[in-house]
């Protein structure tokens, strides 16, 4: 299972390093669902579910009395626990498929950038199960793919981050699929009548190409690679690097490049 590389200590902080910032734009749309049928009444419990080491976590913490974390690596959890200041936020160590929580408690239930690792149906009807009345389930993610623009070398980058996701996906497994397809096949099994899905959320920052490196080694499929055969996966970073630097010439690692990423999420409510 492709998600076991989350419970390898290195891994996880590589991923909390590395990884792309999260999506403020997922998240306050995540946040005015919440609030929107609520008339102003207070929000109590969100539970933030493949929490990783807490990135979409601690964002909650501001908008509801009690934030709780949950994952099944303990790697993760770990180091959640060790950059958490709050006392609103706490973490457990659980997996989605079998929330320690009690029925109708819950306000919000989010993952991001976690479900398509999930088995969805069990994790669909612990959803159900554990959230209030007007409760809601936001599930976001990643898609798998970014253009880079930056002056007129914007083709080749592009070419050259298309064709490391190529590579990529051949580490994954089923997980893939949920990510291709934004999600839709999770929106499909989710048993509430309130429900959307958003899709093709932009999102724009800016990155070193040292910085683009980084980000692919916290990518999971790329540890999945270099769990499989650490000499070709090293091999495929360093040439990955020098076709960078070929484009970019000689200002190459101080050069800030735009990255276009798209995020997409669906949002439900329980009646
Ligand atoms: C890509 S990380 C996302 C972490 C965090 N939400 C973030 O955005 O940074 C996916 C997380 O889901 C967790 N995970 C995967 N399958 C899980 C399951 N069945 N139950 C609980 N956690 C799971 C992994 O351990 C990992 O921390």
């Amino acid at each position: 299972m492709a998600s076991q590389v989350f419970k390898n200590k290195t891994f996880s902080s590589v991923y909390h390093k590395y990884m792309i910032p999260i999506s403020k734009e997922t998240l306050n749309m995540v946040l005015s669902f919440v609030q929107g049928k609520r008339n102003g009444q207070p929000l109590e419990m969100a539970v933030d579910v493949g929490c990783g080491t807490g990135r979409y976590t601690i964002p909650l913490a501001p908008h509801f009395k009690k934030v709780l974390g949950i994952d099944f690596s303990k790697a993760q959890i770990n180091l959640a626990n060790q950059y958490n200041l709050l006392d609103n936020v706490s973490y457990m160590v659980a997996p989605a498929e079998k929330l320690p929580i009690e029925n109708d408690s819950v306000d919000l239930l989010n993952a991001g950038l976690a479900a398509h690792f999930f088995r969805v149906d069990e994790f669909a009807s612990e959803a159900v199960r554990v959230l209030k009345k007007k409760g809601c389930l936001a599930v976001h993610g990643l898609y798998p793919a970014c253009d880079i623009e930056y002056k007129d070398l914007s083709h080749d980058l592009t070419v050259v981050m298309s064709e490391v996701w190529k590579i990529l996906y051949q580490h994954a497994d089923k997980s893939k699929d949920h990510l291709l397809c934004q999600y839709e096949s999770i929106y499909e099994v989710i048993p509430l009548k309130d429900k959307q899905l958003i899709t093709d959320i932009p999102v724009k920052f800016q990155m070193s190409f040292p910085e683009i490196i980084e980000f692919i080694q916290a990518v999971y499929m790329f540890q999945i690679f270099l769990e499989k055969d650490v000499k070709k996966a090293e091999q495929f970073l360093k040439q990955i690097e020098k076709r960078f630097q070929d484009i970019l010439g000689e200002n190459a690692d101080s050069v800030r490049l735009n990255v276009n990423v798209k995020h997409y999420c669906v949002l439900a409510r329980k009646d």
